[in-house]
Order: C-alpha cells, then sequence, then structure tokens
C-alpha cells in the first residue's frame, strides 16, 4: 500500500513536494530507491512530460507490487523542465540535490544535452527514452561519460528513414524544410537534409523560426518557392499542428512530413482535417503483442491515451530496474555496467546497447495519417 501512495501522491505534485513524505527519505542510503523522472510537466509540450513520467510510473508500480528492488520501495521523483535549455542545469541539480540514484529523462534533446554533464559529472545514470539529437550520446563519449544512454533512436538514422521514403517510395525529387532552431527540431532537419542530397534530392527550402511561434503564415509563401513536391518540419507537435492546418488552409497541398516528436495524438487534435496523409518517421511500437498488452495495461491504468514516448519510458524504467536488480547496487557506474552488458527483453523487443550508450538497433518506419489515425505506409492500401 505504501507504495502505491507514494506514487499516485508524487503523480499528483510536483517534486519539491516528494520531500514531503516524511520517512522517505531516498538516495542509496534511505528507506527507498529514488530515481529522477525530467520532462516538460507543464506549457504546451506538458503530455509529452506526462506520459514519460505514467510510462516509468507503471513501472515502478509493477516492481513495487513485486517487492521492489533490493528490498526497498522505488520512489519516483517528478522534474518539470519546461521544455526549456535554459532549466537544464538547474533541474539537473535539483534532482541529484533530491539523492536521486538515476534519471528517466529529459524528452527535449535541447534539454537533455546540457543536462547530461551534470549527472554525468556525480556518475548517475540518464537513461533518456526520447531525446534523439546525435551529439547526446556522440558528446557522452567523447567526454568520457560511462553513464549516459539513450533508449529511442538518433535523428541521423531517422532523418536517413525520411529521405530514403521521399526518394525510393514516393519518387520525389524536390523538398522543402522547415524547423523550429532547436537542437533536435533544426538537428533532424539537417540529417534529413544530408540524407536527401545523398539521394540526389533538391532541397529547396531550408528555414527555421522561433519554437514560441504559432502563427505561420507569414513563412508559408516561401514554401512555393523552387515549386517543391513535399514539405518537412522539423520540431514538436505543438507547432506542427497549427503548421500543417495553416499551410493547408493557405492553399499547400503538397504533403507534409515530419518525424517523432510531431507523431502524435495531439497532432491530430491540433490540425483535425488537415493532418489527412502526413506522413512521419517513427519505430513501429504498435504491433508486437506485448506492446499492445502494455497500452491496455497503461490506458486502463491512467485513463489517458499513451503518447508515443509512454512506452518507451516504460522500456527505460524497466531497463533501469532489472539492472539495479542485476547490479546488487545503487552504484551509478556498476548499474551503468549492467545496463550495458545484457540484452534487455523489453515490450518493444530486445535491447543492447553500445559503447556510446546508443541501442545497438536504431530502427525507423514510415507512417501516414489515414482517416484521423496513424497507419504504417506498409499497410496503406
Ligand atoms: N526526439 C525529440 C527530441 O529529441 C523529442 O527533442
Amino acid at each position: 500500500m505504501r507504495s502505491s501512495s507514494i506514487l499516485i501522491l508524487a503523480a499528483l505534485c510536483t517534486c519539491t513536494f516528494a520531500f514531503a513524505f516524511a520517512g522517505c527519505s531516498g538516495g542509496s542510503s534511505g528507506d527507498t530507491i529514488r530515481v529522477g523522472v525530467a520532462g516538460p510537466m507543464t506549457g504546451d509540450q506538458a503530455r509529452n512530460g506526462e506520459e514519460l513520467w505514467l510510462g516509468a510510473s507503471l513501472a515502478a508500480e509493477e516492481w513495487n507490487a513485486k517487492g521492489g528492488l533490493l528490498g526497498k520501495q522505488i520512489e519516483l521523483i517528478r522534474k518539470d523542465d519546461q521544455a526549456l535549455e535554459t532549466e537544464a542545469k538547474k533541474v539537473a541539480n535539483e534532482l541529484i540535490d533530491a539523492e536521486v540514484i538515476a534519471v528517466i529523462g529529459h524528452y527535449n534533446s535541447g534539454v537533455t544535452y546540457p543536462a547530461m554533464s551534470e549527472y554525468a559529472k556525480r556518475k548517475i545514470p540518464m537513461l533518456t527514452p526520447a531525446a534523439t539529437n546525435p551529439k547526446i550520446t556522440d558528446g557522452a563519449l567523447e567526454a568520457g561519460y560511462k553513464t549516459v544512454f539513450r533508449v529511442c533512436g538518433r535523428d541521423d538514422v531517422q532523418g536517413r528513414t525520411a529521405a530514403e521514403f521521399v526518394a525510393n517510395e514516393l519518387k520525389l525529387t524536390r523538398v522543402a524544410i522547415f524547423h523550429d532552431k532547436t537542437a533536435y527540431g533544426e538537428g533532424l532537419a539537417k540529417d534529413f537534409k544530408l540524407a536527401l542530397e545523398q539521394l540526389h534530392v533538391k532541397v529547396t527550402l531550408f528555414e527555421g523560426f522561433d519554437n514560441k511561434d504559432r502563427n505561420f503564415r507569414p513563412f508559408l509563401p516561401k514554401l512555393r518557392e523552387g515549386d517543391p513536391q513535399l514539405w518537412f518540419f522539423g520540431g514538436i507537435h505543438n507547432q506542427g499542428g497549427p503548421l500543417a492546418r495553416q499551410a493547408k488552409e493557405s492553399g499547400i497541398t503538397i504533403p507534409f512530413m515530419s518525424g517523432d516528436g510531431v507523431f502524435h495524438p495531439e497532432f491530430l487534435k491540433k490540425a483535425g482535417d488537415k493532418a489527412e496523409g502526413a506522413y512521419f518517421t517513427f519505430p513501429d511500437t504498435e504491433s508486437m503483442p506485448a506492446a499492445k498488452a502494455f497500452t491496455k495495461r497503461y490506458e486502463e491504468r491512467f485513463k489517458k491515451q499513451k503518447g508515443p514516448y509512454s512506452v518507451y519510458s516504460y522500456v527505460t524504467a524497466n531497463i533501469l530496474f532489472e539492472s539495479i536488480a542485476k547490479a546488487g547496487t545503487v552504484d551509478g557506474l556498476k548499474v551503468s555496467e549492467a545496463i550495458r552488458g545484457m540484452e534487455h527483453q523489453t515490450v518493444i523487443g530486445p535491447i543492447s546497447f553500445d559503447e556510446k550508450g546508443d541501442v545497438t538497433r536504431s530502427i525507423y518506419t514510415t507512417w501516414v495519417v489515414r482517416n484521423g489515425k496513424f497507419i504504417l505506409t506498409s499497410e496503406d492500401k
């Protein structure tokens, strides 16, 4: 009972409140094993943070129901980074002060990158379920960090998948690109552009706007320059939805394409019927029976539709907990060795990590919106 009340209470409040649990001092020496969950919990990316939180919470509840870890209950500490790079180090240090032994997060690459070194300097494992910019794990390797992991894929792989689809499946030769000028959005846009050019597809436009913009009408006329056959956006659904809607309303009829950040039920809601025919890249986390069973458990437990990274957060938490159990300690370096030292059997298939902390198999596939739903392009008849 105690563990579930901790989790339920923690789910309802911010991390600072977590300190209010009398007798629940954490870290390695306390009564519980404290793990941070960090992401955007407020603002128009709040669903992304909540999905990380709920995915990890489901895993923690399942482990706690089986007796917890190393004889203790798992206590998750939730932190809001507001999707702001400027909050990254502050939030990381608040989690460090809360004596977390590992962190699941962050969501945005631009926040994850600066937060990463704060954790790594203290040998606290950080496992991001969602941040896809290559420089996170490339940077970790360069800095000699052994405690940084990324459970999702990388944007160089994602960008190449998108480009191959455009060139080989759609057989297009001219593409326009917008991005949100963030580490993620611009990074993915650049990776996509590079891969397109290698495939001899012409990029007719490469243009960024501020990630706070919501009125894209001033930018849309540029899409018509150079007669592109498809346009792409590197960014998040909070912009992708209104952007796709405004583009169709202003008469842009060529297909829209985007990546994991826009691949979200919020995009479908915000773009409405203007979402039809939009293409996306995201791994197939739907087809496996174990993934379907996860979705059912999650949606029954939380009475909410899952998002694309809910399952990644669940998988990330399970990888961490399994590795702590295997290591028999919460020592960050030993836990990291355990994470790297085994193949993890997860609801989205087996996962193992390379020297950088990247998954050894990063697989993206392509999706299209039909009748208000994301379906695999391979099933688009
Ligand atoms: N993949 C997105 C990012 O890295 C969520 O920011």
